[in-house]
């Protein structure tokens, strides 16, 4: 199928998205667990800037999508947890900034980590926060096939819904992601806005004392 794809604007406040009321669906996750190189990986083209470094990415960046003859929607690329902090604006002001326009979420998390207490208080803040959200594993080309069985079990045993494993290299997952997308964006609606700051203990933050191969340092 045919993609077409555009780079639409860095967005930091509600003003700066699209005036039109095509669908979007936002990518949430901690920094480095390659939510930009996913996104390349699904427009089949090096748009989103990605990095071994983490925190490159510090506004929402915003690619407008058209596969086939199906309806345009857009792709927000947020920065990881805990990286646009202390700069102009805060993640979490950001991400209910981008919630307000695109209420659908795509919640990615590294397949290597199953179950790490950031993502699972990201997963039930957004619960909180947005129509509607669904879990990704990134790289799931770096697992061996024990580890896979091993990850997949531990996915299970913390996510309601089944987690989709993807790789941006190896092409995994993305028709289906593709097929989770469309279903997400047709849900995008923002709900009607009432206190939608998080309470602080359900933030995703940067824990101080992660260990080395959790730490948004490491390079991964
Ligand atoms: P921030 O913008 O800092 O929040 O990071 P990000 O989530 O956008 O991560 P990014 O896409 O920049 O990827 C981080 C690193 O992981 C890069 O070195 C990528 O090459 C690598 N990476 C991303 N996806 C995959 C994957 O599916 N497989 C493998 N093996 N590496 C990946
Ligand atoms: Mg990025």
């Amino acid at each position: 199928m045919k993609i077409e794809a555009a780079f639409v604007t860095s967005a930091a406040t509600a003003r700066d998205f699209p005036q039109d009321d095509l669908p979007g669906v936002a990518f949430v996750g901690r920094s480095n667990v390659g939510k930009s190189s996913l996104i390349n990986a699904l427009l089949r083209q090096r748009i989103a800037r990605t990095s071994a470094a983490p925190g490159k990415t510090r506004l929402a960046n915003i690619y407008r999508v058209r596969r086939g003859d199906r309806t345009a929607l857009y792709l927000a690329d947020l920065p990881g947890y805990g990286y646009a902090r202390g700069g102009d604006v805060g993640f979490e002001d950001l991400a209910q900034v981008v919630f307000g326009r695109f209420a659908a979420v795509l919640l990615l998390v590294d397949s290597r980590h199953p179950g790490l207490a950031s993502d699972r208080a990201a997963w039930a803040w957004l619960g909180e926060a947005v129509a509607t959200r669904a879990i990704v594993a990134t790289k799931i080309d770096k697992l061996s096939r024990a580890e896979r069985q091993r990850a997949t079990h531990a996915f299970d045993a913390v996510f309601e819904p089944p987690v989709l494993p993807v790789s941006a290299v190896t092409g995994e997952g993305l028709d289906q992601l593709w097929t989770l997308i469309d279903k997400l964006a047709n849900n995008s609606k923002p709900r009607p806005r009432r206190n939608h700051n998080p309470p602080r203990e359900a933030t995703p933050r940067r824990r101080k004392n992660s260990n080395a191969s959790i730490s948004p340092r490491s390079r991964t």
